[in-house]
């Protein structure tokens, strides 16, 4: 039965942040049988048909993808194919061409990838003019001795390899830009959520959420702003969504083949509205994406600062040698970082993370931390075996995060600059 905002955060969320982690661990009786089936087969040799799996947003390139694998091509360019769909699309603000830009409106893409069978690993940081970063780390990972090219580095480079120069910002992400910059008077650089002495202002924690009203006047505002930016109808509701929950962007797609060949890659425009030069995981091999082809391959979405903390797609992996089952090792790393807050909800609140886990066996399992998004939308991920479909996360907590730094409870006000004062002579 579905769920308004407001009751869903009311009842389930705040319901379940009273209770320990361990209960809520496991909380889908479906989704346990559907993982118990999975497997039940003792881990051994790969799969008889291709595997992979990625976030939700590598829909559209998937079954290129896949198909590649069914074809015998090579398990990175099948997954890097899946983020390279999206780079190219201008109306996907989460990687690429068209990616949210930082705070002073420039595109920054970070990407990483593994490649299984030659066990190397390339990663770009902070890339301005190069819109398929993921081709980029690839690159760097064949053709240099080097691991990771970040910044003006990084795009030098790609001119060198023949990447044409990219105009990563479209007209739609730089009027989202331009709506956030307008109702945020304020930059805003921290402290974090990590800072030992950081407190969630009081009338911020739970319970009570930001009320219904609150919601309807901040959007109110927004809209009138968007119509004073001559921002068009059509982008206006997105670019108000961008504003009020500012997202991680990303994909992440991982696979393995039956001939035990995996691979995995992570693309991403990173944080909207980040610092100039702000890195998260995306590019960080262990933390945005790590493959062994004797155990597996992992990677994430979400808050990267909270994943490098707790070396994500790396710590996964190596629960996964350890005997894990791709669930349990995705959860374990969820729970590490819960623990980073002393599973404090009134800070986890503000923390999102998912994770992808495909063992080299074929077993997968995509997990979060909360079971829905900012905008409550079913937290899911998705899988090809020659079926293309999207599965329900387990997760660790009921509800959505909210989007940090916390905002304000009451509606924000236009700044009053008071009546324009003639310049004296
Ligand atoms: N997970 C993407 C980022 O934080 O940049």
């Amino acid at each position: 039965m579905a769920m308004d905002r407001r009751n869903f955060l009311t009842t389930a969320t705040l319901a379940s942040l009273g209770l320990t982690l361990e209960a809520q661990d496991i909380n889908q009786k479906d989704g346990r049988a559907a993982d118990a089936k999975r497997e039940a087969s003792a881990v051994g040799g790969p799969p008889s048909k291709p595997v992979m799996i990625s976030s939700r947003n590598g829909w559209n390139g998937m079954d290129k993808g896949y198909q590649m694998l069914l074809e015998g091509g090579d398990t990175l360019d099948a997954v890097i194919a899946v983020g390279k769909t999206q780079e190219d699309d201008p109306n996907d603000d989460s990687v690429g061409l068209g990616g949210l830009p930082n705070e002073e409106g420039g595109v920054e893409l970070d990407s990483c990838c593994m490649h299984g069978p030659t066990r190397r690993a390339g990663a770009v940081g902070g890339v301005r003019w190069t819109k398929n970063a993921s081709l980029l780390a690839q690159a760097v990972m064949q053709h240099t001795a080097h691991v990771m090219l970040v910044g003006e580095g990084a795009d030098r480079f790609a001119r060198a390899m023949g990447f044409p120069k990219d105009e990563l910002l479209t007209e739609r992400s730089r009027k989202a830009w331009l709506l956030w910059k307008e109702s945020h008077r304020d930059s805003w650089w921290g402290p974090g959520l990590s800072d030992p002495n950081y407190r969630v202002p009081p009338d911020l924690q739970p319970p009570p959420p930001p009320s219904a009203q609150w919601w309807e006047q901040k959007r109110r505002e927004l809209e009138e702003l968007a119509a004073e930016l001559a921002i068009p109808l059509e982008w206006r509701g997105h670019c108000i969504d961008r504003v009020l929950f500012p997202t991680h962007g990303t994909i992440h797609c991982s696979a393995v083949t039956p001939k035990g060949e995996m691979s995995g890659m992570t693309t991403t425009c990173g944080l909207a509205w980040k610092i100039p030069g702000r890195c998260g995981d995306s590019p960080i091999i262990g933390a945005g994406s790590f493959t062994d082809q004797d155990v597996g391959s992992a990677g994430a979405t979400g808050s990267g600062e909270e994943n490098i903390r707790v070396a994500g797609a790396h710590t996964i992996v190596e629960n996964m040698r350890h005997g894990m089952t791709p669930r349990e090792a995705g959860l374990d790393a969820l729970k590490r970082i819960a623990r980073n807050y002393r599973h404090n909800p009134a800070k986890l609140r503000y923390v999102d993370m998912q994770y992808y886990v495909l063992r080299k066996d074929g077993a997968y399992a995509g997990v979060s931390l909360w079971s829905h998004t900012a905008s409550d939308k079913r937290r899911q991920f998705l899988v090809h075996d020659g079926s293309k479909r999207l599965e329900d996360m387990p997760y660790l907590f009921a509800g959505g995060p909210l989007s940090f730094p916390p905002q304000a409870r009451e509606p924000f006000q236009r700044p009053n600059y008071g009546p324009s004062q003639p310049e004296k002579k």
